[in-house]
């Protein structure tokens, strides 16, 4: 803070980079495996921009019709033309590409972990499709980035895949326990990223306290293994928990567990059942999910103890004799 102050005031080209900032892109490029990398303010910026700035009218976006919200803002301010295709689903991606004619240039944009389902992506097979139609590819990996993978290196690094996706980006805000996001990629698309990037040049760069904090948890990452041991260690009791109670977690693999209740009704119920022992959740009702999806949110880390644990487990049990 005495060094660098509170904020850059400004955009990276103009008055903002400083060598924090450089510091940041180095570490994460290198973990990442990649040559170059961009850090912003916001993850929805970083998500946003590796869509839009890299498809213009007359291009083809394919999208998996679950996406965040931040890859549909960037696909419509990109103009380009958009198909939907079922939710993680390589067939139904291919369906679409067969009668799309060969000259369009196309891009594939999808998560690598879905939040809402806890769903990882099919990566292998969308993207072996995505190669046979010459598709440009983006992964938002804001929930896989310190979750799948080598020391949390994501959802490319589980599949062993790096190599095959032309842009990464995701968030600092939820495994790096900071604000602001990133975009990894090749030198030359992250340069015309810096250089062409409306969401890049116009807008203050990361703050110095992010940055400072994004670093040290990239450092504790790689350093220290067992927070990533314990949250998988904690995410397979809670999961196995949820399921002797006979609720319904949507088929999650990851610490992202939904528990699906199937009416907003009943997600009311439990939701204010777990509040009244102590237990936060978040409701999500449709249309934020599909009809008959209506359920709670929850989210399991590496910090919850077993005594944390053994109280949630009892809040649910409570929870589900209340509805
Ligand atoms: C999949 C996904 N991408 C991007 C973002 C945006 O990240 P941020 O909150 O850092 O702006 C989020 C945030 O919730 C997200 O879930």
């Amino acid at each position: 803070m005495l060094t660098w102050g509170t904020s850059t005031t400004g955009a990276r080209p103009s008055n903002g980079s400083r060598a924090f900032h450089l510091e940041l892109e180095e570490a994460l490029a290198a973990f990442l495996g990649r040559e170059a990398c961009h850090v912003h303010s916001a993850g929805y910026l970083s998500v946003m921009t590796s869509v839009t700035s890299f498809a213009q009218k007359g291009d083809l976006i394919l999208a998996d019709k679950n996406l965040h919200s931040c890859l549909w803002d960037g696909i419509r301010l990109s103009h380009a033309s958009v198909e939907r295709f079922p939710h993680n689903n390589p067939e139904g991606l291919r369906e679409v590409l067969e009668s799309v004619s060969a000259g369009v240039p196309k891009m594939l944009v999808v998560e690598g972990v879905y939040s809402m389902e806890g769903h990882v992506a099919r990566l292998p097979e969308l993207l072996t499709v995505a190669a046979d139609y010459d598709c440009f590819t983006v992964l938002d990996d804001a929930h896989g980035f310190g979750v799948l993978g080598r020391q949390g290196g994501g959802t490319l690094d589980h599949f062993g895949v790096n190599d095959k996706v032309d842009l990464v980006c995701g968030s600092l805000s939820k495994s790096l326990a900071s604000t602001g996001g990133f975009v990894a990629g090749w030198s030359e698309t992250i340069e015309y990223l810096r250089t062409h990037s409306k969401q890049t040049i116009f807008s203050a760069a990361i703050a110095p306290s992010q940055a400072a904090a994004a670093k040290m948890a990239l450092h504790l990452m790689q350093s220290e293994p067992e927070h990533l041991e314990r949250l998988w260690r904690n995410t397979r009791r809670y999961i196995a928990m949820l399921k002797s109670l006979g609720l319904d977690t949507w088929e999650t693999a990851t610490p992202a567990v939904p528990i699906v209740l199937g009416t907003r009704e009943l997600a009311y119920r439990f939701w204010s059942a777990l509040m009244e022992k102590g237990v936060f959740t978040v409701m999500s009702i449709a249309p934020a999910v599909p009809p008959g999806k209506d359920l709670i949110r929850t989210a399991i880390s590496s910090m919850h103890t077993d005594e944390q644990l053994d109280r949630i487990g009892d809040a649910m049990a409570y929870a589900v004799k209340s509805i």
